[in-house]
């Protein structure tokens, strides 16, 4: 029987995803790692051991498939990554009511259905749950105004990962994680670290935060950050 450990990443076809799949390999873990378009799956794919599934996590047909699909396995690790930007212009009246709908879909309440689906699938006792979440969700940081509507899905994604960790029966450790401002499609290229460097941080983090339990707000240095 293999001692790998396990993981399933969701949202794996590009920046923070893509890297922590690759972070993962490296240490030996065993991946599950899911695309929405399977013909943009190649950089997933040149990685190499990775079972790679499709979805869209706005589906709620696709997210009972897959885990119909991925019943029989357990995971150490399920890391939701996926997330989106929302519209170009986030000052309130702008932005129309389609876009803030799938921005906070999305970004907020996608992923705790996700979990929902899996969460009696991760390891008893030393399993994790991870979020990604961003410092711009923290309401305390007047930070980025320009991006209100993205800052505020992640506030609410941390209000629901907040409810539903309260109405958890099991015993989980669950992170709230932000990845610095890193050079992806969605950081830009004058972001201040690179994929590899977040994401071997956040790993460091995960490993560190197994078996402790509790719903912890960090960053990939494992620096507390307020709700
Ligand atoms: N980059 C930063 O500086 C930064 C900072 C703080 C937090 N974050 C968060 O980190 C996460 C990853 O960001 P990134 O910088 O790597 O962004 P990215 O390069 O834009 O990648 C976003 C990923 O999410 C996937 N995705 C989007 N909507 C999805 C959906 N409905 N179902 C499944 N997958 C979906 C995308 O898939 P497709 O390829 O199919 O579009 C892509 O793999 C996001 O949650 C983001 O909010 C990023």
């Amino acid at each position: 029987m293999s001692t790998a450990k396990t993981a399933l990443i969701i949202g794996a076809s590009r920046g923070l995803g893509l890297g922590l799949v690759q972070r993962l390999l490296e240490d030996g873990w065993q991946v599950t790692a899911t695309v929405r378009n399977p013909h943009k799956a190649e950089a997933l794919q040149a990685l190499g051991n990775v079972q790679i599934e499709q979805l869209d996590m706005d589906d709620q047909q696709a997210v009972i498939a897959l885990s119909q699909k991925l019943k029989d396995q357990v995971f150490d690790l399920l890391f939701v990554n996926a997330g989106v930007k929302g519209p170009d212009n986030q000052l309130p009246g702008h932005a129309t009511q389609a876009e803030v709908g799938q921005l906070f879909f999305t970004n907020a309440v996608a992923p705790i259905n996700l979990a929902q689906r899996f969460v009696g699938q991760i390891r008893k006792d030393s399993g994790v749950l991870a979020f990604m979440s961003s410092v711009l969700g923290s309401v305390t940081i007047p930070d980025a105004p320009e991006m209100a509507l993205y800052k505020a899905s992640k506030a609410a994604l941390n209000s629901m990962t907040n409810s539903f960790v309260t109405q958890l029966e099991q015993q989980l450790t669950v992170l709230s994680l932000h990845p610095g401002w890193v050079k992806t499609d969605m950081g830009g290229e004058n972001a201040e670290i690179d994929v590899p460097t977040s994401t071997h941080g956040l790993i460091a983090q995960i490993n560190a935060y197994a078996g402790k339990g509790g719903h912890h707000f960090i960053n990939y240095k494992g620096e507390t950050i307020p709700w």
